[in-house]
């Protein structure tokens, strides 16, 4: 293994070393997250990961983030000449994969790029220079000797729309770019620590992978029928070889939990603009979290009957509103709204792309259509900011919320009326968790919390998975159990019962004070608990969250905590 280290502030090193026969890995180790975005929300670092296949003839498979260019063409020279490359593999354009694409080029101009027709296409507008090129389709084989045949898989929206995975028979080895990912830095190359990696596993499938649940399944069906996969090395995080089958094995389940969802919102957004398909998969975020299913769609390369299709049977519509110029993305529009129905839920917004075509005619048709709002339109005037995705993502769930309340109401309707007399016999007491995480606050009332270990000092809570306060209780996540005072909790407990807008602050006329974690401590609890997430339990609609305690303090020592007491059990 070697380890560069850059000497600037931000710890960026490289690792790379033998991860198969013939194949190295060059991880671009990235320690300190330095920007949003929403797969991010773990917060430890990420990687991302090159190899280099060297058969009788040589392959790059994809390069590293433009923040890396020194150390990456460093050490990338430090393992072979570079025009002795013959192959640079393309997963797909991203730029944090993409991004030293035109350096490779320079140092080794004959090389040749090897993609799906989609990614060539965007790496002309990207390097503006000519490349030869071999477009690559699914089933495709590429020798490069030594017994390294590369065998393209067609691998579409996961998470690029021109994503492909590279086989390779000799070794094994599936090279899968984005899938199989996760945002965790360490020096571990591989996955031997499955428990401490699944969370961001776990969090990385949610925020990239569940909005292309239907993808996912497709991809993993292609895969089913090349070779044994001993390894998976993926672009981001380290390399499954431990727990492949297990791993590979989450994906299918979630996402056939995905596609199982009795409705569905099709996102559309505009690849490569404004920040469309960032702000799109926080929205679609918000949305699985209630359960909904979500089919995302490019509104630039969208198939017609696609459209229809998917629209026809989804039970919601969101669109990112497209650039005026572009007349693909405007005639996939007149599509939608040729196939929508009235009963159906419709949101629009805008993408902070400088052209985008306005929202009010086209809200006003869906109106007219008899489409009821998902969320009100969402217009963004800057550069999107940690709030801006909170707000995508709380629109979101508001759309999934609308789409399953019924649903909602029936299950509750639907328990044995004795069982569910007897289940409102436990009580709880009535306690407010708040949380920040950056700039975002987030705030619930709760009263499914009970303590859960003595040695470390330890408390569950149940939350349900389409709270907004959800996505700040992440593993590692640091938040504040304010316990309220009986007698003196009603103020609080509506204030926080409110129906919030998306994005609203919950905070505001209300009397706070900073905890030594951050989160805010309310003032007119009656105690409060510094609590530090250590793991998740996933149930049906619940997370029961486990928090390690640090802090607390009591304001009154003769009084109370607020009880209570429930009459039914399918209610809180
Ligand atoms: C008495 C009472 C206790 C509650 N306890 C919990 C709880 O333990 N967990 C939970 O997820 N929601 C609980 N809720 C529901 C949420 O507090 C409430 O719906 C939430 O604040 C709405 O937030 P949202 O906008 O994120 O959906 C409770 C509600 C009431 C009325």
């Amino acid at each position: 293994m070697v380890l560069l280290t850059d000497r600037s502030q931000k710890r960026l090193t490289i690792q790379t070393g033998e991860i198969a026969a013939d194949t190295t890995t060059i991880r671009s180790l990235d320690w300190d997250r330095d920007r949003f975005d929403i797969e991010f929300g773990l917060q430890n670092g990420t990687t991302y990961n090159s190899f280099l296949i060297r058969g009788e003839k040589i392959a790059l498979v994809d390069t590293s983030h433009e923040k890396f260019r020194q150390l990456y063409l460093d050490t990338l020279k430090g393992l072979i000449d570079p025009p002795k490359i013959d192959y640079l593999i393309i997963s797909h354009t991203e730029p944090d994969h993409s991004g030293l694409v035109k350096d490779v080029l320079q140092l080794a101009p004959d090389v040749t790029v090897v993609g799906a027709k989609v990614a060539i296409q965007f790496l002309e507008d990207f390097v503006h220079q000519p490349f030869k090129r071999q477009i690559v389709k699914n089933g495709d084989k590429l020798d490069l000797g030594n017994g390294h045949v590369l065998e393209f898989v067609n691998a579409p929206n996961l998470h690029w729309p021109d994503t492909i995975f590279s086989y390779d028979a000799g070794t094994q080895v599936i090279f899968t770019c984005d899938a199989f990912g996760m945002h965790y830095c360490s020096e571990s190359t591989f996955d031997e620590d499955l428990s401490r990696i699944e969370p961001d596993y776990r969090f990385y499938y949610d925020c990239l992978m569940a909005p292309n649940a239907r993808s996912v399944l497709s991809a993993l069906k292609r895969m089913g029928e090349l070779g044994e996969v001993k390894m998976v090395a993926n672009g981001h995080g380290p390399l499954l070889r431990h727990n492949v089958e297990e791993l590979v094995s989450r994906y299918r389940r979630w996402s056939q939990a995905q596609t199982k969802a009795e409705t569905s919102v099709v996102v559309f957004y505009a690849s490569d603009y404004g920040y469309s398909d960032r702000l799109s998969q926080a929205l679609a975020r918000g949305i699985t979290k209630t359960g909904v299913g979500v089919e995302m769609m490019d509104l630039k390369s969208a198939d017609p009957q696609e459209v229809q299709e998917l629209v026809s049977r989804a039970g919601g519509i969101a669109i990112a509103m497209p650039p005026v110029s572009s007349k693909t993305a405007a005639a996939a529009v007149g599509t939608v709204l040729a196939a929508a129905k009235s009963k159906q839920a419709i949101g629009i917004f805008e993408s902070y792309g400088g052209d985008d075509e306005p929202i009010d005619p086209l809200l006003r048709q869906f109106r007219d259509l008899g489409l009821k709002e998902g969320f009100p339109a969402i217009r963004v005037k800057d550069t999107p900011t940690e709030a801006t995705y909170q707000l995508f993502e709380e629109a979101g769930t508001d759309m999934g919320q609308l789409l399953t309340r019924d649903r909602g109401i029936k299950q509750r309707k639907s328990l044995d009326t004795e069982l569910d007399k007897a289940l409102g016999r436990i009580s709880g007491g009535l306690y407010i968790i708040t949380a920040k995480k950056g700039d975002i606050k987030g705030a619930m009332l709760a009263s499914w919390v009970s303590q859960a270990s003595f040695q470390p000092l330890g408390l569950t809570i149940a939350v349900a998975k389409d709270r907004a306060i959800e996505s700040l209780m992440q593993v590692g996540d640091r938040f504040i159990l304010n316990i309220l005072e009986e007698g003196n909790y009603q103020a609080l407990m509506k204030h926080f019962l409110k129906r919030f807008p998306p994005g609203a602050d919950r905070f505001a006329g209300v009397k706070t004070q900073p905890a030594e974690n951050g989160s805010p401590i309310l003032t007119d609890a009656l105690a409060y608990i510094e609590c530090k997430v250590s793991s998740r339990m996933e149930l049906s609609d619940h997370w029961v969250v486990y928090a390690t305690v640090d802090a607390g303090r009591v304001s009154k020592s003769d009084a109370l905590t607020a009880v209570h007491h429930r009459k039914v059990g399918n209610y809180y």
